[in-house]
C-alpha cells in the first residue's frame, strides 16, 4: 500500500519528500500524489493493453480525480481522457488535451454541453439514450459540425461491487438494454445521421471489481452483440470500448489485480473473442479511472484529539473527513492508515478514525491497529487517491484541501488549498 515511498528515521517519505514537511508547507488535510508512481501505472497501461490486431485507447476516466496538472500528465503519456460534463471537458481542454482525444460520457448531457463540446471538437459523444441522440443530430446539422459516436450498452452482466455502483443492472440508468427493442431505433438513427459517424458500441461493468472473469464475460457480451448487429444493418464496427471498473487494493486484507498481468490476459481474451466472432474493429478502448489513480495517492491528516467513549473503540479525531473523503460513508468503503511520524513505533491498540464533520457516520476507519496516538501525529490514508478529492465537499464549509505532486523530492502544489475567503467568492450579503 505503500508503494514506492519510504521510511526513515521513523518518517514516511512520499517522492523523496518527508510528509512533516508537506505539512509544513501546505497544511492538512492534503492529497498527496507520487507521481512517478502514477507515471508508471500510465505507462503500464499504454505498453500492456496493445495489441497488433488493433489500435488501443486508455481513456483515462477523469471523474475518479482531475485537474489542470494531472489532465497536462495524461497528455504527456498519449492517453485519451473520458469526461462526464461541462466541467471536465473545460478542464480537459484547458489542459491542452487534443479535442479528438475526449470521450464525451453521461446520461443527461444538457443541449449546452451538446453544444460546447461539438464546438470544441470533442472526439466522441458516447450515447446513452434516444432523447440524447435526437439533441445531437439536430445540433450537429444546426451547427454544420461532424462528430463520432459509440452506443453505450448494457449487456446483462453485472460484477458483484457495491449495489450504489452497479451500472448494468436492467433497471440502470446508464445506456440501453440489449434486450430492449428500442436500441434498434437507436442503432438505425445512429446509422441515417449522415453528420454522426457511428462507430460502434460502449459498455462498462461496474466499478471496483476485482473478479476480473466479469471483464471476459464482458467483452464476449458485447463482440458477441457486436457481430450480430453488424450483420443484421451490414455495417462495419469500428471501435468497442469496454469501460473501466478495475478495482484496487486498499486494506492490506482485500483483493487486488496485479495490472501488468491483467492487462497482458486481457488482450489476449480481446483477441481471442474478436477472432471467435470473426469482428475486426479498428480500435478496442478501455476507460481506467480508480485503477490509474487510486494507489498513487495518500490523504494526509493532523491529529487533533484522542478520545476514549464508555464503549467502543478508541476514537482518532483528523482534522478533515467525509468532506475530503465520503466514501466511508456513502459506501462503507475501507481504507488502511499510518501514523506517518509513528512509521517503526509498535502497533499498541485498535482505534476508529473519525473526522471532524457533525455526522456520526463520519467515521474514516471503523477499525484499526496503530501505535499510540497522541495529539500532533500525522495519520496518512494510503491508497486514497481515487473519488475523494473529486467527491469532496464544502460540507460544514471546510475549505477543500490542497493536492500536491511529489517526485524525486521536488513538489508541485497542482491545487491550493481553499482558503475562507473562497468560500463566499459568489456570494452577497444581506441588505436593506
Ligand atoms: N467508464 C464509465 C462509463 C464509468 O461509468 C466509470 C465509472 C468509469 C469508466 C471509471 O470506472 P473506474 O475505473 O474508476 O472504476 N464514486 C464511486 C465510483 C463511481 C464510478 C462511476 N463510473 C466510488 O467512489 O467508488
Amino acid at each position: 500500500l505503500l508503494g514506492t515511498s519510504e521510511i526513515k528515521n521513523n518518517e514516511l517519505y512520499i517522492g523523496g519528500v518527508s510528509v512533516s514537511d508537506l505539512k509544513e508547507k501546505f497544511g492538512t488535510p492534503l492529497y498527496i500524489i507520487d507521481q512517478a508512481d502514477l507515471e508508471d501505472r500510465m505507462e503500464t497501461f499504454v505498453t500492456q493493453f496493445k495489441s497488433d490486431q488493433f489500435e488501443t485507447h486508455i481513456s483515462y476516466a477523469s471523474k475518479a480525480f482531475t485537474n489542470l496538472y494531472m489532465a497536462g500528465l495524461c497528455k504527456k503519456h498519449g492517453l485519451h481522457i473520458d469526461v462526464v460534463s461541462g466541467g471536465e471537458l473545460f478542464v480537459a481542454l484547458e489542459a491542452g488535451m487534443d479535442p479528438a482525444h475526449i470521450y464525451f460520457h453521461g446520461n443527461n448531457k444538457t443541449a449546452d454541453e451538446i453544444e460546447y463540446a461539438l464546438s470544441a471538437g470533442v472526439g466522441t459523444f458516447v450515447i446513452d439514450n434516444i432523447q440524447e441522440l435526437r439533441w445531437l443530430n439536430q445540433l450537429t446539422k444546426e451547427m454544420e459540425k461532424q462528430t463520432q459516436a459509440l452506443l453505450r450498452i448494457n449487456p446483462g452482466i453485472e460484477a458483484s461491487t457495491h449495489k450504489y455502483i452497479q451500472t448494468t443492472t436492467n433497471d440502470s440508468k446508464f445506456g440501453i438494454s440489449t434486450d430492449d427493442e428500442k436500441i434498434h431505433d437507436m442503432i438505425q438513427s445512429l446509422i441515417d445521421a449522415p453528420q454522426i459517424d457511428f462507430r460502434g458500441f460502449h459498455c462498462h461493468v461496474g466499478s471496483q471489481v476485482t473478479d476480473e472473469k466479469y471483464f471476459f464475460q464482458e467483452a464476449e457480451a458485447i463482440v458477441s452483440f457486436t457481430s450480430t448487429i453488424s450483420k443484421r444493418y451490414d455495417i462495419d464496427i469500428k471501435e468497442i470500448n469496454l469501460g473501466g471498473g478495475f478495482g484496487v487494493q486498499h486494506t492490506p486484507e482485500s483483493p487486488s489485480i496485479d495490472f501488468e498481468s491483467f492487462l497482458t490476459r486481457y488482450i489476449d481474451v480481446i483477441e481471442a473473442t474478436l477472432q471467435k466472432y470473426k469482428i475486426k474493429p479498428e480500435v478496442i478502448s478501455i476507460e481506467p479511472g480508480r485503477s490509474m489513480i487510486n494507489n498513487s495517492g495518500y490523504t494526509l491528516y493532523s491529529v487533533g484529539h484522542v478520545k476514549h467513549t464508555l464503549e467502543g473503540l478508541p476514537l482518532i479525531f483528523v482534522d478533515g473527513g467525509m468532506s475530503d473523503n465520503p466514501r466511508p460513508s456513502l459506501y462503507e468503503a475501507e481504507y488502511h492508515a499510518y501514523l506517518a511520524n509513528k512509521m517503526e513505533n509498535q502497533v499498541s491498540e485498535n482505534y476508529r478514525v473519525a473526522g471532524k464533520l457533525c455526522e456520526s457516520g463520519d467515521v474514516l476507519i471503523q477499525s484499526i491497529e496503530l501505535p499510540a496516538a497522541e495529539s500532533g501525529d500525522l495519520l496518512i490514508i494510503p491508497a486514497s487517491g481515487a473519488y475523494t478529492y473529486s467527491m469532496s465537499s464544502n460540507y460544514n464549509l471546510m475549505p477543500r484541501p490542497g493536492v500536491v505532486f511529489v517526485k524525486e523530492g521536488q513538489v508541485v502544489e497542482a491545487v491550493k488549498r481553499q482558503s475562507y475567503q473562497d468560500l463566499i467568492v459568489n456570494q452577497r450579503h444581506y441588505s436593506n
